[in-house]
């Protein structure tokens, strides 16, 4: 489908800039949503319909970010699809995380202190270099939440493979509007409400096989059971063979909203989306006097920025006099030239 084309299936109010908070449903996932909930509020059917929905979108996710479906669990969140590999990484061992990290992706290493895992933080620019023998594992945002910033994916993981060490990705300010491979990390963890314009309450990660070996999976249920449908009562363990065996059982209502919305990024196609964000991300910083990035993510200083926005209606974040702006398939030249008029004026 043309970008252009899927832009109808948005009614967003002008000037919404904050898709690194959330993103907004597209018209099909607002209306599987809603017809599950009109469902479930009257008892209508079951609820294997909306658990299939988490099958979809862990064979949708696999396809986007280009690794088997049999590699993706599922979860909630970020850091509790990242816990059970922290809590893998044996006593002693040295985890080398950016110094602005979000911390879904700092404290499920800095927990695991207490056992004598020892976390350093360096300056992104530095991260590659910052691994070296002795280095276990590193753990980085592929875009910064902070600031846009995209990390030296390729120079990390070559780095990351001359010493031994592990790779973990939090690709959820990426995922959705930068194409990369997934499969050259050992773990990509991905929140769905931002990029992927999912409800909150849905994750997912590629789990590396040659990393799952070495991972217990803490929170199975019935759900991370060979046959989840076999697995409701009693003994034995009957566990997944693959990445399943880390899912968490499905927050329905996510999950039936995650689905479509990954289905339709399948079918624009996340080039075409990189490049319609970075342009309205340009015509941004080209306004304000500033030159062109490679992110949908921006921050820029302006004094009194909080203020400005908020009397023109303009929802980006502000944080310590800085705008933070984030454009989206949705995002239009309008709401960008609304943002910059009152900035500006
Ligand atoms: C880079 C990044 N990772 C993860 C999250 C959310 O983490 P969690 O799913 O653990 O709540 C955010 C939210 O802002 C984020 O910016």
């Amino acid at each position: 489908m043309e970008l252009e084309q899927a832009q109808k299936l948005w009614q967003p109010e002008p000037g919404w800039l904050n898709t690194a908070s959330y993103g907004l449903p597209p018209e099909p996932v607002w209306t599987a949503v809603q017809d599950a909930l009109a469902d479930w509020r009257v008892g209508r059917t079951s609820w294997e319909g909306w658990g299939e929905a988490t099958e979809r979108s862990r064979a949708a996710f696999a396809g986007l970010v280009g690794v088997p479906v049999a590699d993706v669990a599922v979860g909630s969140t970020v850091s509790q699809l990242l816990a059970p590999v922290a809590a893998a990484l044996p006593a002693g061992a040295t985890v080398v995380v950016p110094e602005v990290e979000f911390t879904s992706n700092l404290f499920p290493w800095l927990v695991q202190q207490e056992r004598g895992v020892r976390v350093r933080t360096v300056p992104l620019a530095g991260l590659a270099d910052a691994i070296e023998a002795g280095t276990d594992l590193v753990a980085f945002s592929l875009v910064q939440s902070a600031d846009g910033a995209i990390a030296p994916y390729a120079e990390i993981v070559a780095a990351a493979r001359a010493h031994g060490a592990l790779v973990v990705v939090d690709a959820t300010q990426a995922c959705g509007w930068l194409p990369f491979d997934a499969g050259l990390a050992d773990v990509v963890a991905v929140g769905a409400y931002k990029w992927l314009m999912a409800p909150r309450g849905s994750a997912l990660a590629y789990l590396a096989p040659s990393l799952r070996e070495r991972l217990r999976p803490d929170a199975a249920g019935w759900y991370a059971g060979k046959d989840p449908h076999f697995s409701y009562y009693g003994l034995p363990l009957r566990l997944a063979d693959d990445a399943r065996r880390f899912d968490i059982s499905p927050a329905w209502f996510s999950w039936v909203g995650t689905a479509p919305a990954l289905e339709l990024l399948a079918e624009i196609g996340v080039p075409a989306i990189r490049d319609h964000d970075v342009a309205l991300a340009n015509r941004f910083l080209a306004g304000l006097g500033r030159p062109p990035g490679e992110s949908a993510i921006v921050t820029v200083e302006v004094p009194g920025a909080r203020e400005k926005l908020e009397r023109a209606g303009v929802r980006a974040a502000v944080r310590a006099g800085r705008v933070r702006a984030s454009f989206h398939l949705y995002t239009t030249v309008d709401d960008v030239d609304l943002a910059l008029e009152a900035l500006t004026s």
